[in-house]
């Protein structure tokens, strides 16, 4: 099939650059030429795992980037709205979504053959239905279900393992107008196999998206919650806490060889200092909002953000049991991205957590192999130091704060046995082995 993805970013580029690999043919839209032209030389733009290498097979193939929206459409069979929707404080930003739909439109009005317009940005429910296909129809002098239809397809897509996501995803939602619609999705998921698929509504198909991403936040906010109450009880360890509650058949169902679906212990119910990145803070705001404005708050929600935005503070707290003032104390920062895998800053707990500690004038030196330029870029004229070395970090520290759940974190404790003097280590996302270490402080104990 012929594909044109509107909007370049994250979304659109992954699943851009796998519907490709996947034997269809691929047009990445972008306004910023310099992204474009990057990609056509097969240079991504942002750090994925296995992108690159997807971008060097695949370009002048099956998948090439340009400016030309118009073109683009008037090429394809289908077009996926992948543009940014930014929460603003109240409600999602639809700016891009509708520049997206009124230009997609305009295309259309010098097109013969019908064309599916489906939007993959995370919107609000009745957003596809009641912003974007009226749009469509104005600009395109055209009728929906008749000349073009419309679709929303949401992602599920985990920043660091995107790629493995969406080649194997655990379902594809297909919401829809019509049938005819929802029929051009098929098709172009027709190349994944096994797959579990949900045809539905456009509506319910966005309610999808937010549904998924506010239960995974939720049971993270819970296992922080009782990982703070494991903490002030004392003699509790909210790890073993939630391993004893996934053991829980209905929670990890055993099949009929005796096996467990999932492992013991799963992730969401790990407890840390807090969730971040560009979808679970956005998107459980903007479900909150949209819920308030119908006149149906969300309480659990509310509570959900709330804990989530206390959490960070949770390290400053155990810092303090062990220093009467933070003032000059040497602290080593270990890890910055608001998770592995990703050079990704935005909402990382590791953003508040040093600000306070720059407020209360620590000594700072921070690592993360992978995002220390854009956290530079964050705290640029700072008074924190960027290493470029683990040792170098946390040589001569009185704590070292475990801030992300690197896998190369994982062995501190035989780098700190060789230290003269043990430092307090604060392990902000309990993947440490706590046994080995002998000044130890983590979440939920
Ligand atoms: C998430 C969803 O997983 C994905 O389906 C959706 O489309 C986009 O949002 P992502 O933001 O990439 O993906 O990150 P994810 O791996 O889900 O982790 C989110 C945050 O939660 C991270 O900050 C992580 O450290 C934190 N987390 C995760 C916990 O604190 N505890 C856990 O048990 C799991």
């Amino acid at each position: 099939m012929k594909i044109s993805i509107i909007g370049t970013g994250y979304v659109g580029l992954v699943s851009g650059i796998c519907l490709a690999e996947k034997g269809h043919q691929v047009i990445c839209v972008d306004v910023d030429q310099m992204k474009v032209e990057k990609i056509n030389k097969a240079i991504p733009p942002i750090y994925e795992k296995n992108l690159e290498a997807l971008l060097k097979k695949n370009i002048n193939a099956n998948f090439r980037a340009t400016t030309d929206l118009y073109q683009s459409v008037l090429e394809t069979d289908l077009s996926l709205i992948a543009v940014g929707t930014p929460f603003d404080g109240t409600e999602i930003d639809l700016h891009y979504v509708k520049e997206a739909s009124r230009q997609i439109g305009m295309a259309m009005r010098d097109k013969s053959s019908y064309h599916v317009v489906v939007v993959k940005s995370t919107v609000v429910p009745g957003t596809t239905d009641d912003v974007v296909l009226p749009i469509l129809e104005h600009a395109s002098g055209k009728k929906a279900g008749k000349d073009f239809g419309v679709g929303m397809n949401p992602e599920f897509l985990r920043e660091g393992e995107a790629i493995e996501d969406f080649m194997f995803p655990d379902r594809i939602v297909m919401g829809g107008m019509d049938d005819k619609s929802i029929g051009v999705l098929e098709k172009m998921y027709s190349v994944f196999d096994n797959i579990d698929m949900l045809r539905t509504n456009n509506k319910t198909a966005e309610m999808i998206k937010y549904t998924s991403n506010s239960l995974l936040a939720t049971m993270i906010s819970f296992s922080n919650e009782i990982g703070n109450l494991c903490a002030a009880i004392g003699g509790t360890d909210v790890v073993d806490v939630m391993r004893g509650l996934h053991l829980d058949k209905r929670l990890s169902p055993i099949m009929d060889n005796g096996k467990r679906i999932t492992p013991a212990f799963t992730t969401y119910l790990q407890a840390g200092c807090g969730f971040g990145g560009s979808c679970f803070p956005k998107d459980v705001n903007a479900l909150n909002a949209y819920g308030k404005k119908l006149g149906k708050p969300m309480w659990l929600l509310e509570a959900v953000m709330k804990i989530n935005e206390q959490q960070p503070r949770q390290i400053i707290h155990m810092l303090e049991k062990h220093f009467p003032s933070l003032e000059g104390v040497r602290i080593a920062v270990l890890g910055m991205s608001f998770k592995p895998g990703t050079d990704d800053m935005r909402e990382s707990p590791a953003i508040p957590i040093v600000t306070e500690l720059i407020a209360r004038n620590t000594n700072i030196r921070a690592y993360d192999s992978v995002a220390k330029k854009e956290a530079m870029k964050l705290f640029k004229d700072k008074n924190i130091v960027f290493c470029d070395d683990l040792n170098q970090t946390i040589h001569g520290a009185e704590a070292i704060l475990v801030l992300t759940r690197w896998d190369e974190f994982e062995n501190l404790h035989q780098i700190i046995g060789k230290c003269e003097k043990q430092p307090l280590i604060i392990d902000g996302r309990r993947m440490l082995k706590k046994h080995l270490i002998k000044r130890y402080e983590g979440i939920g104990l």
